[in-house]
């Protein structure tokens, strides 16, 4: 997205910072992060970091420390509101030109107090889907949940966007799961699949992604064809 000249946020909402280090942000324990924002109400925009290889690509990290906000979440006033009321602050406080086009959550593997806070600040829901058989397990969880939030939390929530990945064409497993997926959620599924790709793993350990990494490869080209479908799918709603 920021490659195509959008101004992107990215707000790492897992303990695991796996979304800091791919864009090369620190995230050691005690770095001032989301944590931060969430729990002692530190303004994002003194948490908020531009990637350094990307322009017009920024990152609010997410250290180890997060880990034990999920707990530290369940007493304090609105709790499920926190993300959002830090975001819309942010957001509001931007001068015209620094304005984001898009802001992008990574959430947790957990559906706990960080995943909601997601969902409440969040529009719309993108599901990136293994193509192997305990990803549909986890699925239908996934969407009583979001179903939950629309009902209680955020009416404007929507699933909108589902991403195929670890696509091996090899076997029948991955085809199988891709078509149930496609079968289920039509149009919200993107053309492109991710194909299964070793440049991919490797990417995060030299702190990038594979965008930045390998260009040319299968996985770069086909998370860049992910996102140009993003794009036009964004000028159709
Ligand atoms: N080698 C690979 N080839 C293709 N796609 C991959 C590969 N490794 C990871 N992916 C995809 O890239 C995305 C990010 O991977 P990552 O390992 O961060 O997984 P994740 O689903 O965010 O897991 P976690 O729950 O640990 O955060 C996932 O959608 C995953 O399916
Ligand atoms: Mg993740």
């Amino acid at each position: 997205m920021a490659r195509a000249g959008l101004r992107v946020l990215v707000i790492d909402m897992d303990p695991q910072g796996n979304a800091s280090t791919a864009l090369s942000i620190p995230h050691l324990s005690g770095t001032a992060g989301i944590y931060d924002v969430l729990i002692d109400g530190v303004p994002m925009s003194d948490v908020v970091r531009e990637t350094p290889q990307v322009p017009g690509l920024w990152c609010v990290p997410a250290t180890i420390d997060l880990a034990g906000a999920e707990i530290e979440l369940v007493p304090l006033v609105a709790r499920e509101n926190r993300l959002r009321r830090a975001l819309t602050a942010f957001l509001d406080s931007r001068a015209p030109g620094e304005q984001f086009d898009m802001v992008l959550i990574d959430c947790p593997p957990s559906l706990g107090l960080l995943t909601v806070n997601a969902f409440v600040a969040a529009r719309e829901v993108l599901i990136p889907i293994q193509c192997e058989y305990y990803a549909l397990e986890g699925l239908s969880q996934l969407l009583k949940n979001v179903e939950l939030i629309q009902q209680h939390l955020n009416s404007d929530l929507e699933v909108s966007t589902i991403l195929l990945t670890m696509f091996d064409a090899r076997t029948r497993l991955a085809s199988d799961v891709a078509d149930q997926v496609r079968e289920h959620f039509g149009e919200k599924v993107l053309r492109v699949v991710i194909p299964r790709s070793v440049r991919i793993s490797e990417a995060p350990s030299h702190g990038e992604t594979v965008i930045t990494y390998d260009p040319a490869s299968s996985g770069a080209l086909s998370y860049m064809e992910a996102a140009a479908q993003m794009r036009q799918q964004e000028v159709l709603v």
